[in-house]
């Protein structure tokens, strides 16, 4: 899979890329990632990729024109359906053009990342992150450009790249061959709409802290119960809400209620 990622900063991309399982996934082929400093397609002699915004107010804008430069000049301006691509009606807020290469602008106003939308761009061969700086993108870009906006939680981050940065690690890991253990995402947290069960290792007996005689019993079905109980009870007391959306048993149900009742 590859990313294409446009920002001002590329710098900010190079030690985690050469740490650990994306260095990993680079060097294994399964993954590729692109850097394209959008200072490179501004114009003039000092390249600006800011300026004032319209009608005053504090903070600078990123302009568009290096930002439209960057994007068309790698992913070409053909199969974006670009030229359509005033056609907002009817699609949703935030994707307002069909695209073959999602161009996603990294941004607090965007919908919130979750592992949802994780599996929706690991679907993809090739995704585009925009990453801004500054107060905010100029409103065409967001309009006219990109094709979906995402942000990494209720927080603003001094510029998009460190959410380019999550958004690649929780797509990459999701491919096939990128984790070590094959079953490696499909029991996180979140995967199953539930939270992770507890983990232990050896030794047994930690400070005077036992890990629980089940884990070490070997009788899988009982440990399979267990771990389904420990992430409906994590998930219950810690993300409830989650619970409204989460593939449930009649088992399971019954043990919920049960806590609900105790
Ligand atoms: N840029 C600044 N804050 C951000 C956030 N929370 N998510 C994504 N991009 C951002």
């Amino acid at each position: 899979m590859r990313f294409d990622v446009f920002t001002l900063f590329p710098g900010i991309f190079e030690s985690p890329l050469k740490e650990s399982m994306l260095k990993r996934a680079i060097e294994s082929g399964l993954l590729e990632v692109q850097l394209h400093n959008i200072r490179d397609y501004a114009e003039g002699r000092h390249q600006v990729t800011d300026d004032y915004p319209y009608g005053g107010g504090g903070g600078m804008v990123m302009k568009p024109e290096p930002v439209f430069a960057a994007v068309e000049g790698v992913l070409g301006t053909g199969d974006r359906g670009l030229g359509i691509g005033d056609q907002d009606a009817g699609q949703s807020a935030i994707s307002n053009r069909q695209s073959t290469i999602p161009i996603v602008l990294l941004t607090p106003q965007g919908r919130l990342f979750n592992q949802q939308i994780a599996l929706e761009l690991a679907q993809y061969d090739r995704v585009a992150l925009i990453c801004g700086r500054y107060e905010g993108f100029d409103e065409r870009i967001r309009e006219h450009l990109a094709t979906d906006e995402i942000s990494i939680g209720d927080y603003v981050l001094t510029g998009g790249e460190l959410a380019a940065l999550v958004v690649v690690d929780a797509v990459i890991r999701l491919k096939p061959g990128v984790l070590g253990d094959p079953t490696g995402a499909s029991d996180d947290s979140h995967a199953s709409g539930l939270l992770e069960y507890p983990h232990y290792t050896r030794p047994p007996e930690f400070r005077g802290w036992r890990a629980p005689e089940i884990l070490l019993s070997g009788d899988h079905a009982k440990v399979d119960r267990w771990r389904r109980e420990q992430a409906l009870l994590r998930t219950w007391r810690r993300r409830p809400e989650l619970l409204d959306r989460a593939e449930l048993s009649e088992l399971d149900r019954a043990f919920l209620r049960q806590l609900a009742h105790e």
